[in-house]
């Protein structure tokens, strides 16, 4: 079959590199695409928030299934545009997508299936929230309603920091994402990311992952996109992933199906563990980005036959074949970020590293210029591999990491440590 891929990073890559590998596959085609794609697909260039574009590319070059990477389009709606023209799809509608495209509808979601979450309320305006908070004290979480890229949630753990986080939402600084805003309270605990796919009806739990918010070694610096992934995470028990499933995930996939606006696609939660209990801080509609890059290695070829399963409703009769194994990342990044960076440095030694099903360099940000690999974004490349035990991925990992000439990158050094 003919498969079109939407996105162009990391994310992306790594299905890509799972979906190749499927013997179903006949071509693959990604829209933007990058440099590290471009070696094993077709890399197209299409606005993937167009739809009449994108379906359109869809009909003139025969496509059969369109899997989407990023949240942006899924909330913008490329995926009913798909479905509508008749094209098989992975990735929920925009209602479904809600979920993470508003924080308030996820809360709303929560209460009516009595999903376990931080504690909530919601806010239009700036006085009444500052009272709130200085009513509720710090530890506090200010959240912009909208999609932020990520950059919309303020930790706070002062009085004092929670109001300026108020003043710049309010403010502007978030755009649209910020006119409403929700503040929670502040979950302690250890966070890790929980993957499902959803049908509609059927949920099918297809792995877990940590990953590494912070810039710095040890948890230290700004929050990141991401600065590395493992997978499995131990911290998810068989017996937590159950009482997940059981408290969290089942009934909001109900509760979405009851409403009328059933969720298709990858529900992606992240979950805060304590005393052995899970809460939920937020859904994503997609897969994570770096954890996809561990999950797809971990499938492999298999991933494409689950996300057909997923998108055609019989995720009821699908399995996952597991490999008792692991999988890490490590995200080497421009120097400079999350500030700013210089972009057009280049990237040596990529060819002479493994790839093979233990071994990718994934490229999240990175263009070819005249032959030459070079960097074009904050994240750049996911170099992942995998192992018997996460020490053996680890060192592995970093083995390629090591072996990459590009002076003006970075990447933590510590990438797994809190399993390890
Ligand atoms: P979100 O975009 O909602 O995932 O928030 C980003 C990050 O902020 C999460 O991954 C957590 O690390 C943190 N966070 C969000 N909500 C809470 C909460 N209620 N308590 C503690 N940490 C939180
Ligand atoms: N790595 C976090 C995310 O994809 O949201």
């Amino acid at each position: 079959m003919n498969i079109l891929i939407l996105g162009g990073g990391g994310r992306e890559h790594a299905l890509a590199w799972a979906v190749k590998q499927n013997p179903k596959t006949d071509r693959l085609i990604v829209a933007p695409g990058n440099a590290g794609i471009a070696a094993i697909a077709e890399c197209a260039s299409l606005d993937i928030f167009d739809a009449g574009a994108v379906t359109a590319f869809c009909e003139e070059n025969a496509v059969d299934f369109v899997i989407v990477g990023p949240e942006a389009p899924l909330a913008a709606g490329i995926a009913d545009a798909t479905r509508a023209a008749g094209i098989l799809t992975f990735g929920p509608s925009a209602e479904a997508a809600r979920l993470e495209a508003s924080k308030t509808f996820t809360k709303e979601i929560c209460d009516a299936c009595g999903a376990p979450t931080a504690a909530w309320a919601r806010f239009t305006e700036a006085e009444p929230a500052r009272d709130y908070i200085r009513r509720m004290g710090a530890p506090i979480v200010v959240k912009a309603d909208g999609l932020a890229a990520g950059k919309g949630v303020i930790v706070a753990m002062t009085e004092t920091e929670a109001l300026a986080a108020i003043d710049d939402m309010f403010g502007g600084e978030f755009g649209t994402a910020g006119a409403e805003v929700v503040i929670e309270e502040f979950m302690a605990g250890e966070e890790a990311s929980f993957f499902v796919l959803s049908d509609g009806a059927h949920a099918l739990p297809i792995g877990t992952a940590q990953d590494h918010k912070r810039v710095g070694d040890g948890d230290t610096g700004p929050n990141t996109g991401g600065m590395g992934a493992y997978s499995p995470a131990p911290v998810l028990t068989d017996a937590l992933q159950a009482r997940a499933m059981q408290e969290i995930i089942l009934p909001t996939i109900a509760e979405m199906a009851r409403r009328g606006t059933p969720y298709s696609g990858v529900l992606y939660a992240g979950l805060m563990i304590e005393d052995g209990r899970a809460r939920l801080v937020e859904y994503n509609c997609r897969f994570g980005d770096p954890e996809a890059q561990v999950l797809m290695m971990r499938l492999g070829a298999q991933a494409l036959d689950l996300l057909l399963a997923c998108a055609d409703g019989r995720l009821d009769r699908a399995r996952v074949n597991w490999a008792d194994d692991h999988a890490l990342t490590v995200v080497m990044a421009a120097r400079g970020y999350p500030g700013a960076y210089d972009k057009g440095s280049e990237i040596r030694g990529l060819e002479a590293l493994p790839a093979d099903s233990r071994h990718c360099t994934f490229h999240a940000g990175t263009g070819a210029q005249e032959g030459r690999i070079v960097a074009t974004g904050g994240r750049v490349l996911n170099v992942t591999a995998r192992g018997a035990s996460l020490r053996e991925a680890r060192d592995a990992a970093y083995a390629m990491v090591d072996a990459i000439d590009w002076p003006e990158g970075f990447c933590r050094k510590d990438i797994g440590w809190r399993a390890l």
